[in-house]
């Protein structure tokens, strides 16, 4: 396995472009076979989860022509197979958000039952009973999820317990092609949600309350192709801003916006970051002084993002004063500590609750990655360290960081990928 190896160093310096987010370009891309004419999709990012789905619609028979702008054509006429194999759903939990558009389109789809993973158990019982109320049949079975409908799914009124992002997306795909209107309550506001809502109107479909917590579809027969451009990667971008935040840097961030990540700018000033932004580009300068610890709660959108509580809980590790960090979402969310601690931080862990108390450096130790996350805050306490800091496990950081060595080095880091 790929390892990295970080020099810590002093502030982060300089300007790198942020890629499309991963977290669009999934359910967009499983949303093109609901289309019946070719459609393209623009500014995907090049990471390894990308290229599973891809492959993964290609297994099934979709073809699949990818650019070197990284833009794709797909056409879902091709289909032939209507199973999501274990072999790739193992890899990528995302690959549930196939079942929604293949069941809606083709009335049948087997996905193999995406495992938990480091952070949780994360079941999908809500994408099941939603799709149920649809009319969908349901069965698990040697480990698959075996769908059927018989004729077009039914629009139904349902409400998700929990605010889930990928039931949202998964039933959001469902409704668009079911007969009637389907209402989703208590649906997630993410604004990868929002985006995907956005690329099937371009399709053709019928969706009211896009960026709320409550949408309503009405089904149309057919949807068509369309040319979509993914948003900008909102996690990407605090990450890296976060990193010059911890390392008393000075970057600017282009091809993104302020206005996808308010909830982590506002806890950047909180630290003492000043922000500047435009059209098309964000700025973060600390003027040379060190952080200072702030305290967040993560929740569902507007409010702080779960995946961004590992990249902060790093930055607090070598801030000033003591900040407390609460996971909401994920039960087992925290987990990086453990390794933030072997490199002299000071975090004390009650229950989801993580008290930080920074400390000036920190020092390089051999850690291991455990998640996509959670691998960030390990890279961003390597650049606050004294030291080389070794990152094993490194896998977990392609599927989600575009190049991560590379905009680094940019940005005036010492490290360097070794192969394994
Ligand atoms: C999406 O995961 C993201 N992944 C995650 O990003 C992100 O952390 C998460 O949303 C929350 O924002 C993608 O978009 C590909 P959820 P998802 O369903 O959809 C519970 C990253 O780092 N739940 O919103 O799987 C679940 O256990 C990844 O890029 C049910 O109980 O998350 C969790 O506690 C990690 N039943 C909560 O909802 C269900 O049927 C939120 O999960 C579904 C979810």
């Amino acid at each position: 396995m790929d390892k990295l190896i970080i020099k810590g160093g002093g502030p982060l310096s300089g300007e790198i472009r942020i890629s499309g987010s991963k977290n669009s370009a999934l359910p967009i891309l499983a949303a093109t076979m609901l289309s019946e004419t070719p459609i393209q999709i623009g500014n995907l990012p090049h990471l390894n989860d990308i290229t599973t789905m891809l492959a993964l619609l290609r297994s099934m028979g979709l073809a699949v022509t990818l650019n070197e702008k990284m833009s794709v054509e797909i056409d879902a006429n091709t289909i032939t197979e209507y199973t999501a194999p274990y072999e790739l759903v193992k890899t990528m939990r995302a690959s549930i958000l196939v079942l929604g558009p293949m069941l809606a389109r083709y009335g049948r789809a087997n996905v193999s039952f995406p495992g938990g993973c480091a952070i949780g158990s994360r079941p999908v019982d809500i994408h099941l009973r939603g799709l149920e109320a649809m009319g969908a049949v349901i069965e698990v079975d040697e480990g698959y999820i075996r769908a059927r409908s018989h004729g077009r799914l039914k629009g139904a009124h349902i409400f998700m317990d929990t605010v889930t992002v990928g039931a949202t997306e998964n039933l959001l795909m469902a409704a668009v092609l079911a007969e009637g209107e389907t209402v989703l309550e208590n649906a997630a506001r993410e604004l990868e949600v929002v985006d995907l809502a956005h690329c099937l109107c371009a399709m053709g479909a019928h969706i009211e309350g896009i960026g709320t917590d409550k949408l309503v579809i009405q089904g149309v027969k057919s949807l068509k192709g369309c040319e979509y451009h993914i948003m900008p990667d909102r996690i990407e971008t605090g990450t890296f801003l976060t990193a010059a935040a911890a390392t008393r840097g000075h970057v600017k961030l282009k091809d993104t916006h302020p206005g996808i990540l308010e909830s982590v700018l506002i806890k950047l000033e909180e630290a003492g970051a000043h922000i500047s932004f435009g059209d098309n580009w964000i700025s973060l300068d600390m003027k040379g002084n060190r952080p200072k610890a702030v305290s967040l709660k993560t929740a569902p959108y507007p409010a702080f993002p779960t995946d961004m509580q590992a990249q902060f809980t790093a930055m607090n590790a070598v801030s000033e004063g003591t900040g407390t960090v609460v996971e909401t979402i994920f039960e087992n969310r925290l987990i990086q500590i453990h390794e933030l601690n072997r490199m002299g931080a000071n975090i004390r862990l009650e229950g989801n609750t993580a008290i930080v108390t920074g400390v000036e450096r920190l020092k390089a130790a051999p850690v291991m990655a455990t998640d996509l996350r959670a691998s960030a805050s390990l890279v961003i306490a390597g650049l606050v360290a004294d030291g080389d800091t070794l990152v094993d496990r490194i896998y977990h950081i392609d599927r989600g960081y575009e190049c991560i060595e590379e905009k680094l080095q940019l940005l005036g880091v010492n490290i360097r990928r070794v192969p394994s």
